[in-house]
């Protein structure tokens, strides 16, 4: 099976916003070779985690790694609309249940060495299927295939999903939306992850509203970009000396 971006979706990132997902990647290159599976989360729905998460997946793939890009997002999934993919039927919630082989679920992209499993239906029980032995007998196995697995993971906030599928993770990395989310909520989610032993890489403050330091204007402002591929050594030394206080 073959997925076909759109490629209208991929030219909508600006210029800024590209050189922000290179920062990113470096970044996590950085993290060491230990670092395959990385499980991307957020402290709620909309702040952009898969929009970050593919773009990223993207980079890493035009840098010649070899990348699967997995939508396990059970809940809410909008890649398949947003890229317009017709003709793919199957999806993760197939795999995780047991109706479909990994085989069966997985694609090909217009991108060359990026692969890609759709969310697939909706199931009555993302929780259950997310913590099945499925979920990390098959992380196991994608390390030894790909140089890098990619999980677009549920938020952290609502579900306890995202912190199952990070202890299967080398690292997480939390997309922050600015401005929208409290920081004592999302020092809670922060704490959450880290009760459930998970090593975080770092964070992604999204949406950053550019227009402030008056050098986009309104445009940019209000209609793109503004991805900043934080440097985690800082962000999380920040979040680290505070908590100590
Ligand atoms: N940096 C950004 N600038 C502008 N719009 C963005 C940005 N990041 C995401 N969006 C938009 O916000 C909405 C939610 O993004 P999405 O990636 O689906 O979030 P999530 O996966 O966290 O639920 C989408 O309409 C997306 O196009
Ligand atoms: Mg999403």
């Amino acid at each position: 099976m073959m997925i076909e971006l759109d490629k209208k979706q991929l030219a909508d990132v600006d210029y800024r916003s590209r050189e922000a997902f290179k920062t990113l990647r470096t970044n996590i290159l950085f993290c060491g070779d230990d670092v395959k599976v990385i499980s991307m989360t957020s402290a709620t729905p909309n702040e952009g985690k898969s929009t970050v998460t593919l773009n990223l997946a993207i980079a890493l793939a035009e840098m010649g790694k070899k990348v699967i890009y997995i939508d396990a997002d059970l809940r809410k999934s909008v890649v398949k609309q947003k890229h317009r993919i017709k003709g793919v039927k199957v999806g993760f919630s197939h795999f995780l249940s047991g109706m479909k082989k990994f085989d069966e679920v997985v694609c090909s992209t217009n991108i060359p060495n990026l692969h890609m499993v759709l969310a697939g239906p909706i199931p009555p029980n993302p929780s259950e299927l997310l913590g099945s032995k499925y979920m990390s007998v098959l992380l196991k196995n994608l390390r030894e295939v790909y140089d890098f697995v990619i999980v677009d993971a549920p938020p952290v906030g609502s579900v306890t999903d995202a912190t199952v599928i990070a202890k299967e993770a080398d690292g997480v990395i939390l997309v922050i939306s600015q401005g929208e989310i409290s920081y004592k909520f999302e020092q809670k989610v922060l704490s959450d992850l880290k009760i459930s032993g998970c090593r975080i890489l770092g964070a992604v403050l999204n949406k950053v509203d550019l227009s402030e330091n008056g050098y986009y204007g309104n445009y940019y402002g209000k209609y793109y970009g503004n991805y900043y591929g934080k440097y985690y050594g800082k962000y999380y030394g920040k979040y680290g000396q505070e908590e100590q206080q």
